[in-house]
């Protein structure tokens, strides 16, 4: 298997065996030390840049990250979902929509294992992504009706575990944002009703509250457990949680 993660990665061992065993606490099994560093408001700088920074100097999930060689932060979230749910598992066939900048794309090909030809995974995403060996990514619009399909074809298959990380950008207005975030999700369960194999696992992100209860009803029906969870690494001020569903019923 070749390591997706860079130079900062510890070996690319992290996260998951090659055997398939997993290593306690490869999501939330690090704590913040160190001392804060203090982010001055310089001139042209504003306020909520200023915020901006000093929530990434001062974020262990960031540090992390760049030390094990994830591109995100988020890789965490899915990495303590997993901790808990065990769904990733070698040979699983994976579709990750909203991929950027691949976070979730290189915890799935490592747990999967499709570099060295198990299982397989695939990403979309609106804006670029860096290759990541093992995983096969197209850059489109999910929403774009021609998505489903090439994405299905891509699979040439059912899927095991469909995966959606997808936010719009968000537009300051709370009620605008969770009705967006609600679309995607149901496009994503739309998609992963017509892809699961059954048996199969489907996330997505939602925002805590109102429309999410939308959701619950199909999904309810659809798969045999439905949860809401937050994961440790989601920050506490977001409206950010996962329904994470199992036990597709096909
Ligand atoms: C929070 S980021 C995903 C982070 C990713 N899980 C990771 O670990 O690196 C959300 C992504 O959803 C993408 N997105 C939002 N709407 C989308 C759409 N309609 N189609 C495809 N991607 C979309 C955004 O471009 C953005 O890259």
């Amino acid at each position: 298997m070749r390591n997706n993660r860079g130079a900062g990665a510890r070996g690319g061992a992290r996260g998951s065996g090659r055997d398939g065993s997993r290593d306690s606490g490869a999501g939330g099994g690090f704590t913040s030390r160190g001392l804060k560093t203090r982010v001055k408001t310089a001139g042209k700088r504003s306020a909520s840049s200023t915020r901006w920074l000093d929530r990434q100097l001062n974020d262990p999930y960031v540090a992390e990250a760049k030390k094990r060689g994830y591109r995100s932060r988020a890789a965490f979230k899915l990495l303590q979902l997993d901790e808990k749910y065990h769904f990733l598992k070698p040979g699983a066939r994976v579709v990750d929509l909203g991929a950027a900048p691949g976070g979730w794309t290189q915890v799935a090909v490592d747990h999967v294992h499709s570099a060295d030809g198990r299982g397989k995974v695939i990403g979309i995403d609106l804006l670029p992504v860096e290759p990541i060996t093992g995983a096969e990514i197209i850059e489109l619009d999910f929403m774009d009706p021609s998505a489903p399909a090439k994405l299905k074809a891509m699979l040439n298959g059912p899927a095991d575990i469909v995966l959606s990380d997808m936010a719009a950008s968000s537009t300051g207005h709370a009620q605008t944002d969770h009705l967006k975030i609600i679309g995607l999700a149901e496009a994503a369960l739309e998609f992963a009703r017509e892809v699961l194999a059954p048996g199969g696992t489907f996330i997505a992100k939602v925002l805590a509250g109102g429309a999410t209860n939308e959701l619950l009803a199909p999904l309810k029906r659809d798969f045999a457990t439905v949860r809401h969870v937050k994961p440790e690494a989601s920050r506490k001020e977001s409206a950010e949680i996962y329904v994470v569903a199992q036990g597709f019923r096909g």
